[in-house]
């Protein structure tokens, strides 16, 4: 016991020498910023409890591009569209990196397409965005496969008979589906054992995410790795979903048929024959297993989490609801099921799902990123490798785009005579090169459920408008909604 005391100690004053050495010989020219404290950094200038709502703050005294110092772990921030869109856009080729996550680095060791940086990272990239498009993305396959999986949903919503209940678990099965049927290239019941786990593991992997134990172990990985504690849960959560990735990868194996490739998982063990010989190859087994692991993830919990807000948002605003209603009821009416070619129709409709995604900001500090070369940026030299974060909520809560930011108000998508107006500031999928590729397919996917459940039903909740409280239940890397329990009354 003294020993590992005595080791603490020792390394705990090593690292704050290293960490005040690096301060005092640090290269480039970095924006400016709060003075760091050795070892904490600036934590003590963070409200732990909202990161990015400090990041905000301190963006108003130091300016949109400054530099702060999580524990030892020095970040630059970008703050607001210019900035944002100067950096991903402007200069997309040094700002593509993908930034460390020691949190879940530890578990994929920078493989799989979320992670990877540098020529993997191209390949990976390249190979999803071509197989994702082959297996239906934004054409009309993967449409006919939401509006099928929609109808399950209804069937589902229908047996409650208008009885209070918890959208979450409902929501999360019929969106997961629809990347299932593209990676592992079929749905599940929604009461089949495998895709339960599955489901409960991304749950718990998303809450854990957003826990105090990842934001302090991305700080201190050096020393936590060889603690026990609450960060270890992210970790053996993320190894038991890679298990389940790897057995379905297993069954692929075993009936795969060259010619005719069923999913993602098929077309990839493709490529892995085509380059048997090739020692530089990325078409390897963890590239497989952690690329399915991020399409899974990705293509889960962001698109049901945003319809479960939206659902609540609009019990908050029943005159919103009251509006989607009726212009659904006249493009669409009861006799078909909406279909992509309707939002075009439905200005209102597209602009209430537009700020639910603006106001609830699902990412708010996006997914960091880092210089991939020593880049000049306004005035700045940012040396290779220096990490970035992406403060994708100061876009879409920019009051020089919107004129009431914190206010749910469909009016800041809708012109003066009501059409659909575009906003450069609506970014909650990122910009540039490392923008969401699951884009095309969430926007469908939001579009169409969110229609179909409001032509088939009105929303009740238990709770008068005024005291229904959307505030997330916990904010870090996603804005996880509340949980709420909502009526559905069949129309
Ligand atoms: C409402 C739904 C969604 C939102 C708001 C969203 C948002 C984002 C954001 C902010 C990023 C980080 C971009 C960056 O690094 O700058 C991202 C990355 C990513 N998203 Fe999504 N996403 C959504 C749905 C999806 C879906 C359905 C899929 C799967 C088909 C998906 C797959 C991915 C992948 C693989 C990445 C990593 C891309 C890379 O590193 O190159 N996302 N997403």
């Amino acid at each position: 016991m003294e020993l590992e005391w005595l080791l603490t100690i020792s390394l705990s004053i090593c690292l704050v020498l290293i960490s005040a050495w690096t301060w005092r010989h640090k290269k480039g020219r970095f924006p400016p910023g709060p003075m760091p404290l050795p070892f904490f950094g600036n934590l003590l200038q963070l409200n732990l409890k909202d990161i990015p709502k400090s990041f905000l703050e301190l963006s108003h005294k130091y300016g949109p591009v400054f530099t702060l110092y999580l524990g030892p772990r020095r970040v630059v921030v970008l703050c607001g569209l210019e900035a944002l869109k100067e950096a991903l856009v402007d200069h997309g080729e040094q700002f593509c990196g993908r930034g460390k996550v020691a949190s879940v680095e530890r578990t994929f060791k920078g493989f799989g397409i979320a992670l990877a940086n540098g020529e993997r990272w191209k390949k990976l990239r390249h190979f999803s965005l071509v197989t994702l498009k082959n297996f239906g993305m934004g054409k009309c396959s993967i449409e006919e496969r939401i509006q099928e999986e929609a109808q399950y949903l209804l069937e589902k919503f229908r047996k409650y008979e208008g009885l209070p209940f918890d959208p979450t678990f409902l929501l999360c099965c019929t969106t997961s589906n629809i990347i299932c049927s593209i990676v592992f290239g079929k749905r599940f019941e929604y009461e089949d054992k495998t895709f339960i786990s599955m489901l409960n593991l991304t749950n718990k992997i998303f809450l854990e995410l957003s826990s105090p134990w990842a934001k302090l172990y991305d700080m201190y990985s050096g020393i936590m790795q060889y603690f026990p504690g609450g960060h270890n849960r992210l970790y053996n959560l993320l190894d038991e979903l890679k298990a389940f990735i790897a057995e379905r990868i297993k069954i692929n194996q075993e009936t795969l048929d060259p010619k005719n490739p069923r999913d993602f998982i098929d077309c990839f063990l493709i490529e892995m024959e085509k380059e048997k010989g090739n020692p530089s190859t990325e078409f390897t087994m963890n590239n497989l297993v952690f690329t399915a692991l991020n399409l899974f993830t990705a293509g889960t919990d962001t698109i049901s989490s945003t319809l479960k807000y939206a659902l609540l948002l609009l019990m908050k605003y029943p005159e919103v609801e009251e509006k989607v209603h009726q212009e659904i009821d006249s493009v669409v009416g009861c006799n078909r099921v909406p279909a992509v070619k309707d939002r075009m129709n439905m200005p209102y409709t597209n602009a209430v799902i537009h700020e639910t995604q603006r106001l609830i900001d699902i990412f708010p500090a996006g997914v960091p990123h880092k210089v991939t070369a020593d880049t000049e940026f306004r005035g700045f030299l940012l040396p290779k490798d220096t990490n970035i974060i992406t403060l994708l909520g100061s876009a879409l809560h920019d009051p020089k785009y919107f004129s009431n930011p914190e206010i749910f108000n469909p009016a800041h998508f809708l012109d003066e005579e009501g059409h659909f107006k575009k906003n450069d500031a609506f970014m909650p999928f990122s910009s540039g090169k490392r923008a969401c590729v699951g884009e095309s397919i969430a926007r469908m996917e939001l579009f169409l459920y969110f229609t179909t459940i409001l032509q088939s039903f009105s929303l009740k909740s238990s709770l008068a408008p005024k005291d229904i409280d959307v505030s997330p239940q916990l904010n870090g890397f996603l804005n996880i909604p509340p949980i709420f329990q909502l009526s559905l009354m069949p129309r």
